[in-house]
């Protein structure tokens, strides 16, 4: 199995919402900015395709919502890149007219449990009925989907039940994704990271559900240090995947919400997102060794754990 399979680029071009989710990163909500501008997001992507970036995945902030969705999907077709969105689902309509006027590669809708739980992290009272309803009718058309599952330290008893009606639905994959107490989420009394315990449970159990649904893929966001000790270090430039486009022009290697110090730069004063910084490369050396002397590790939690701690620091400085 391939480590790095695509050269992946995170579009994150608005922080705007039509949710405030009680464990969101990005902190959204309709409060915010528009967003960027779709020419100048096309600028870095064009240099990110010289380099072999053949994958944009879009994200925010509600993506469905943005203003520039159009005219920053036809750029990325023009580019030759893949386009993958997620999206709350919250709009059924909406979202299925996007598909049939883009056909995105693939649409994940985002799930952080069964109702009662999804609907108090989303903070949104039918919520979950909604994004049921959107995979639903997109699979129902045709279009390729996923769904992204948040997983926290209480969320494990609705996984399998889930994973039942996402399957049922028609999504080709689940994806079980760790929750970062980074943004709303490091404040958050309802969500917690889960431990390294749960993570192990999360994948063994992740393990067993794609046996039981041989039609749907399962995977868990955690690596296994097997899967790192069985290579050598790949160069640095083909670890870097996704680059991640954030809605304020910073662009990022790896991960986002990573410490100022790994950033490549703004969108507004060009980018070299290949220069890499030698914080990063010690970042990621340390990281793999770390991990491949692990049993299971949670990859991305220990990539961006100094920045939880730049983060928290700011936090506590404002109060
Ligand atoms: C930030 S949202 C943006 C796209 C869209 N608004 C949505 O909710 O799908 C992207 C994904 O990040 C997840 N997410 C938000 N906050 C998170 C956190 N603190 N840790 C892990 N995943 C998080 C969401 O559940 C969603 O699946
Ligand atoms: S997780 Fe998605 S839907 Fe929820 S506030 Fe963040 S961007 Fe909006």
């Amino acid at each position: 199995m391939a480590l790095m399979a695509r050269r992946v680029v995170h579009i994150h071009p608005t922080l705007l919402c039509n949710l405030t989710c009680a464990h969101c990163y990005s902190t959204s909500s309709p409060q915010m900015p528009r967003g960027l501008d779709p020419d100048d997001i096309l600028k870095a992507t064009a240099q990110l395709a010289e380099q072999g970036y053949d994958s944009a995945s879009l994200s925010g902030g509600e993506p469905t919502i943005y203003f520039g969705l159009d005219r920053l999907c036809d750029g990325l077709r023009d580019q030759n890149f893949s386009v993958s969105v997620i999206t709350n689902g919250l709009q059924p309509r909406r979202i299925v007219s996007f598909a049939e006027r883009h056909r995105p590669d693939l649409i994940s809708v985002s799930f952080d449990g069964l109702a009662p739980r999804h609907d108090l992290i989303r903070r949104k009272q039918g919520s979950f009925e909604r994004a049921m309803e959107s995979l639903m009718r997109l699979t129902g058309a045709g279009h390729r989907c996923g769904a992204v599952v948040s997983l926290g330290e209480d969320g494990m008893e609705d996984i399998p039940a889930l994973v039942a009606q996402i399957a049922a639905a028609g999504a080709s994959h689940v994806q079980i994704h760790p929750v970062s107490e980074l943004g709303r989420g490091l404040t958050s009394a309802i969500v917690r990271e889960p431990s390294d315990d749960t993570l192990l449970r999360a994948m063994v159990l992740s393990q067993v559900l794609d046996v039981m649904y041989p039609e749907c893929r399962i995977i868990c966001d955690a690596l296994t240090g097997d899967l790192l000790q069985a290579k050598p270090r790949p160069k640095v430039g083909e670890l870097v995947s996704p680059v991640v486009i954030g809605a304020d022009g910073q662009v990022f290697p790896v991960a986002y919400g990573l410490a100022g110090q790994f950033s490549f730069g703004n969108l507004s004063d060009g980018v070299s997102p290949t220069v890499y910084s030698a914080a990063l490369v010690d970042l990621i050396d340390r990281c793999w060794n770390d991990a491949a002397s692990r049993a299971a590790t949670a990859f991305y939690p220990d990539l961006t754990r100094l920045s939880h701690a730049e983060r928290k620091a700011a936090v506590a400085g404002q109060t």
